[in-house]
């Protein structure tokens, strides 16, 4: 599902460029969970960005769902996040001025798909929010408000989630209580993970387990070269 090869990302800044990813491969199979962890600014989020497609890669080779994302124009990138991508934010990054409906409802339409709104109802009432439709943000606590972000992810069951700190800014039971939930839409929507996370608790519900450090990824833990294959393969 998702292929980075030699990935590097520079970037420039007022003190020159800064080399964020050096050199990062990682394969991840369809249908793995796969939790990625590392001190803060070791690359994590930049690698997410990449993956999505919202950053393209310096150097390397990007593949996500078969998809060659170095090769794609912006207008094909959109439409790649819109077929294939669930993401998820620390911050939740919903629109103020729409309701948790029409949060969910707006990019299914922009998709394309004239069952949007119902959909979207469909898809809040499945995160326990059916009786919040018409809500603004403001008006939801965090952790409904995480809940909208994650109806919005899996409305359109998308092949690959990807999450970037989605306890963040939760409480630890409000945190706890989303996360159960995105393993429970993961598990419905059959979708891949990829689990940004400081939380080792956290990250070890997943399959397996990334360490990045200093835009490398470092030999995964407590683990020779055999076993991070049975993590990822667990018995069915
Ligand atoms: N737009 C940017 N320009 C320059 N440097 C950046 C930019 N975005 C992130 N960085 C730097 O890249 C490093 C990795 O950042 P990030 O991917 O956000 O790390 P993490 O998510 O692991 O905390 C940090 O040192 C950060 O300061
Ligand atoms: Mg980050």
């Amino acid at each position: 599902m998702i292929d980075l090869a030699d990935v590097e990302l520079t970037l420039p800044s007022s003190a020159g460029p800064v080399h964020i990813l050096r050199g990062l491969t990682l394969s991840v199979d369809t249908g793995q969970s796969v939790s990625v962890v590392g001190p803060s600014g070791s690359g994590k989020s930049s690698m997410m960005m990449i993956v999505a497609g919202l950053e393209r890669a310096s150097a390397g080779r990007v593949a996500v769902g078969g998809q060659d994302l170095g090769g794609l124009s912006e207008d094909n990138l959109a439409r790649f996040r819109r077929e294939t991508l669930g993401i998820v934010f620390q911050d939740f990054h919903l629109v103020p001025t729409m309701t948790a409906l029409e949060n969910v409802a707006i990019p299914l339409e922009l998709a394309g798909r004239d069952d949007a709104f119902d959909r979207a109802g469909d898809s809040l009432r499945s995160v326990g929010l059916g009786h919040r439709l018409q809500h603004y943000p403001g008006q939801l606590s965090g952790g409904e408000q995480q809940r909208t972000a994650l109806a919005r992810a899996v409305a359109a069951a998308p092949k690959l989630i990807l999450a970037d700190e989605p306890t963040g800014n939760l409480d630890g039971d409000t945190g706890g209580q989303v996360i159960d939930l995105l393993f429970d839409l993961r598990a419905r929507h059959g979708s891949t993970l990829l689990l940004i996370t400081h939380d080792q608790s956290l990250a070890s519900r997943c399959e397996r387990t990334v360490n990045l450090r200093d835009g490398l990824i470092v030999p995964e833990a407590n683990a020779g070269p055999v076993a991070p294959i049975a993590l990822a393969h667990p018995a069915q």
